[in-house]
């Protein structure tokens, strides 16, 4: 993995954080928007920077499993177990809340989301620091998580007092959020671990969210979601909605499945898309928003199989092709 932050960067971030500022910090899921868990006010700024209602609960980021007790009042087995397997990792566990973790980072829930990211910033950042940053994507609420410290600078800008760049993220969706408050883990969100992998060390099926992951407090119909609207369709209707919508006049950006690769087709952008899961959760994200910076204003994908990383990427593009609030 490519770090481009030195030592004097995460010394430099570190105190921003002891000063109640922000810092945007990479993970190998997405970037960050990180401040000091433990001073309210702080947590309260990373609201204001994204314009993100404070009644949705945030992830502590800590260094290391063992610090998960000073974080959660009660660990379950089956949450160490998890933690063992798959920290440093694009894993969060949602625990009963310990004293240190204040309110506002969780709205209100007497529940705590926590998770050490597999990045060596974000690492090296956490560690010299010594407390949890408290950190939700780095993006406008709603908007397209970005992946490279350049997309957090479009999203952001002057709101964030300290960027570290550490390349772009090498999973590139978010981290899957296991609650495991109740008799058996469920997942709330699926992410960079795949439901496969938990089932494979919890040695039991593990619930996953419905189409329309309402069960995840804090989330909107439309989520993740770039300027151009998004519309799914068919793997067989791809290349004739792509081209009666250009025909309608609009814009149309087509997110091409490998099997259509050679198809000739009728739309302003097309991204080809990779042939391996892991490669399109990566650019997922990118994608979106070069579409929409090539002036896209409709984009036409269709849902990969929902197995390994497949669910997450589904989940992502359902979000993004979500209702919008009307303006
Ligand atoms: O990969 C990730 O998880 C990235 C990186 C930066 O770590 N973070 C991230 O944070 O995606 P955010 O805030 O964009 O999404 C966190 C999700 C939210 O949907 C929130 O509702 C859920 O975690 N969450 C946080 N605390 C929770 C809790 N106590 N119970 C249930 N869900 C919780
Ligand atoms: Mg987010």
């Amino acid at each position: 993995m490519r770090v481009t932050a030195t030592s004097s960067d995460i010394e430099k971030a570190a105190a921003v954080l002891r000063d109640g500022g922000l810092v945007a910090l990479p993970t190998e899921t997405v970037y960050g928007l990180g401040a000091n868990a433990e001073d309210p006010a702080a947590v309260m700024r990373i609201f204001e920077a994204k314009g993100r209602p404070p009644s949705h609960p945030l992830i502590v980021h800590i260094a290391a499993a063992d610090q998960l007790d000073d974080w959660a009042a009660e660990v379950p087995p089956a949450a160490r177990l998890l933690a063992e397997h798959f920290w440093p990792g694009p894993l969060t566990l949602v625990l009963r809340r310990g004293n240190r973790v204040p309110l506002e980072a969780t709205g209100g829930l007497e529940t705590v989301a926590v998770r050490v990211p597999d990045h060596p910033a974000a690492l090296a950042l956490l560690s010299a620091f010594g407390g949890g940053v408290t950190a939700p994507s780095a993006n406008r609420f709603g908007q397209v998580s970005p992946t490279t410290a350049a997309d957090v600078q479009g999203e952001l800008g002057d709101a964030v007092d300290f960027v570290l760049d550490g390349g772009p993220c090498e999973v590139g969706v978010e981290s899957t959020i296991v609650d495991v408050t109740g008799e058996r883990p469920a997942i709330l969100r699926p992410g960079g671990v795949t439901r496969e992998d938990l089932e494979a060390v919890l040695g039991h099926p593990v619930a996953v969210p419905s189409c329309s992951g309402v069960r995840v407090p804090g989330q909107h119909p439309s989520h993740y979601a770039p300027r151009a609207r998004v519309v799914l369709v068919a793997p067989d209707e791809i290349l004739a909605e792509a081209e009666r919508a250009q025909e309608d006049g609009h814009q149309v950006g087509v997110f091409l499945p490998p099997h259509l690769a050679d198809a000739p087709v009728k739309a302003h952008a097309v991204v080809a898309l990779p042939e391996s899961l892991a490669a399109y959760a990566r650019g997922l994200y990118g994608f979106l928003r070069e579409l929409d910076e090539q002036g896209c204003d409709l984009v036409v994908a269709c849902l990969p199989a929902e197995e390994g990383l497949g669910l997450a990427i589904a989940n992502r593009l359902r979000r993004a092709a979500g209702p919008r609030p009307s303006a």
